[in-house]
């Protein structure tokens, strides 16, 4: 049985119906992490979960009980927002055991286990300070920190590392993983990068205007999207896409073919399957991408981990693992 079970969830903001009829099973334990594009839901699905928003329609279900109209301080969930929402004139400590004090929970057990939070999240040398004299990293983790305490049956995080700069959020990424490793605790993680939905989840939900477009692990997404949408979501740059006719041997019925970057190849112009003109050339080093347009029209790219003489104005010809190829309808759809 499911532990977190969404059933035909819906919601409405007056007129604008935000969410149609979700349905979804989270499993005791699992990582899951809500990724689309902005205003698609995600935020409005999480704090449907959260208690923070009414649910207009449909059930919620944790742990085998229905809280679709539980008041959220009953649900036993924790959230961490991007804007951190801590209490600014109190220290870190007193953030961290707010909910708990406010519980009534023995203050020794306060104690102890904000102890054990500060420890794992490296802020015991912080706890008497106010956030005001902490870094955003440091705001961040006194926001899970507040989270862990609560020993929740599920973990919500709202685009928790938004704020934060490049950097910081890689390393805030690894360490909300090891957490995770560790507590073991059922999460629900809403962010638009997809980087962090591919590195830290169990399974990927993505979202479009209010709706699922797809469930899977982060490497079915990206071996087998549903449709065009998650193709070009999903993978960074995105999925080459061209028109059917451009590859007959490998279009079969499609409306639209699908190429990865990294399974397609530079190599000369002359007797190649498609043939474009270089626009631009990325070298990063470990990787180079080759922009190029296919008959003065359709861009492409093309990843390759050798470095590369090509020069913008170069003919070049592309070749491609035809095992690789996705091919979509004329609606999308994957066929
Ligand atoms: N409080 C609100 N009142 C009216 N419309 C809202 C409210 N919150 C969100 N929306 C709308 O609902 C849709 C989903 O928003 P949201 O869940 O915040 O998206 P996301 O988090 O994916 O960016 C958007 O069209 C947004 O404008
Ligand atoms: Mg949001």
């Amino acid at each position: 049985m499911a532990f977190l079970k969404l059933q035909n969830v819906d919601k409405y903001y007056g007129k604008l119906h935000a969410i149609k009829g979700v349905n979804l099973e989270i499993e005791n334990g699992e990582f899951i992490v809500f990724v689309g594009p902005s205003g698609c839901g995600k935020s409005t699905l999480l704090r449907m979960i959260a208690g923070l928003e009414v649910i207009n329609g449909g059930e919620l279900i944790l742990d085998g009980k229905d809280i679709t109209t539980t008041p959220s301080a009953q649900r036993d969930l924790a959230m961490v927002f991007q804007s951190y929402a801590l209490y600014p004139h109190m220290t870190v400590e007193d953030n961290m055991s707010f909910a708990l004090r406010l519980a009534k929970v023995d203050p020794a057990e306060i104690q102890e286990k904000v102890e054990k939070a500060a420890e794992k999240l490296d802020l015991t040398a912080y706890l008497k300070r106010t956030p005001k004299m902490l870094s955003g990293g440091q705001r961040q983790r006194v926001a899970i920190g507040r989270a862990i305490v609560r020993s929740p049956k599920v973990f919500l995080f709202d685009e928790p590392l938004s704020n934060l700069d490049a950097a910081l959020r890689g390393q805030t990424r690894v360490e909300i993983a090891e957490l995770h490793r560790e507590l073991g605790a059922t999460t629900v993680y809403v962010t638009h990068d997809q980087v962090e939905a591919m590195t830290l989840a169990d399974r990927v939900v993505v979202l479009r205007d209010g709706i699922i477009e797809q469930v899977g692990t982060p490497l079915d997404l990206y071996d087998h999207p549903k449709n065009r949408f998650v193709s070009q979501f999903i993978g960074m740059p995105q999925m080459n896409l061209l028109p059917a006719d451009f590859l007959p041997a490998v279009a079969e019925g499609s409306a639209e073919v699908g190429i990865r970057p990294e399974h397609m190849k530079a190599v000369g112009a002359e007797g190649a399957a498609l043939s474009g003109v270089v626009e631009l050339v990325e070298s990063l080093g470990n990787e180079t991408l080759i922009h190029m347009k296919i008959a003065g029209k359709h861009q492409i790219i093309v990843r390759q981990y050798v470095r590369t003489e090509l020069k913008i104005g170069d003919t070049v010809g592309v070749e491609f693992d035809a095992s690789r190829v996705h091919r979509f309808d004329s609606e999308g759809l994957a066929l």
